[in-house]
């Protein structure tokens, strides 16, 4: 496994690989890897010929510079994670690299209705960052299939949306979302939370699984409450919001028969520590 810093020494990897025709795979990430990155990077590694990980901690997409300075760093176990798993290139560059001088940070980039509603509206300027940064990552590896997990799943229907507007041939590639055996989403912020916390932050998984059963007999907005009202009965937890999708549009749904897809995302706050997660009402029907 090869880590690599410079962007110069990235396009030469890349153009080799293209010259040879092989495909390959990007998994971006912020690192303080886990297992939700680790099945992304498995994932990867069976599609494609070449898989490049991505490490960087992107600042332009943290609107809140308390979170951008305590999220974790732990570069050295990355790598060690990643070289059990057949990763043949970690992208681990500083900012410098990313956005040389000179480099447009302010461009914007249309993301329709869908990077406006729910993070798009708690956290301002936050898909804007993402967007610049998954542009830039794509445009510097031209990879054949990226790799995102469901975990973040506004996120992905962002980057589908830049992609609508850009020359790039890029397969996404959504992944389930892994959780501990608490049922707790897996994120690199649970090392944010006390052991306490922990053990709590269970129930936000377990509501929102109860709820698909409430759902069976309730109405959207019952529904909508019953996960507000538990969560926030919980000492130290504070919902920012919850709210029942279309998984296409992200657009809040009223009525169950209303779209084909529907998605229930969290935000939640346990203690200082922002948690997301969400779980689908309905799915769309294989065919
Ligand atoms: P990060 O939070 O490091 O996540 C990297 C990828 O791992 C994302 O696609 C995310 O959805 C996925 N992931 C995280 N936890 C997961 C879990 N429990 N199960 C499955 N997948 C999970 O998301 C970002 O970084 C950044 O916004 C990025 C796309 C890298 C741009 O900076």
């Amino acid at each position: 496994m090869q880590i690599i810093e410079s962007v110069s020494e990235l396009l030469t990897y890349v153009e080799n690989g293209k010259q040879k025709g092989l495909k390959s795979g990007l998994v971006p990430t912020m690192g303080a890897l886990h297992e939700g990155h680790l099945s992304l990077v498995r994932q990867s590694v069976k599609d494609n010929d070449v898989t490049i990980v991505s490490l960087f901690v992107n600042p332009v997409q943290f609107n809140n510079p308390k979170d951008l300075e305590t999220y974790p760093r732990q570069p050295e176990q990355d790598f060690k994670l990643l070289a059990r798993e057949g990763v043949d290139v970690v992208f681990a560059p500083v900012e410098s690299e990313i956005y040389p001088e000179g480099f447009d940070r302010n461009r914007k980039f249309n993301l329709g209705k869908v990077a406006e509603v729910m993070e798009g509206k708690h956290r301002p300027g936050h898909f804007q960052g993402v967007a610049l940064v998954v542009n830039r990552l794509f445009q510097l590896c031209r990879p054949t299939r990226a790799y995102f997990g469901l975990k973040d799943f506004q996120q992905i229907a962002v980057i589908r949306e830049m992609l609508r507007y850009e020359d790039l041939d890029v397969e996404i590639v959504p992944c389930p979302i892994v959780r501990e055996e608490s049922g707790l989403a897996l994120s690199s912020r649970n090392m944010l939370l006390s052991p306490a916390q922990r053990r709590e932050a269970a129930a936000i998984h377990a509501v929102l699984k109860e709820s698909v059963d409430f759902a069976k007999s309730h109405s959207v907005e019952e529904t909508r409450r019953f996960v507000v009202e538990r969560l926030d009965a919980k000492d130290d937890f504070k919902v920012e919001y919850f709210e029942i999708v279309d998984g296409l549009t992200l657009l809040p749904v009223e009525e169950w028969t209303e779209a084909a897809l529907i998605v229930g995302c969290i935000t939640v706050y346990v203690g200082n520590v922002r948690l997301i997660d969400n779980i689908q009402y309905k799915q769309l029907k294989a065919n």
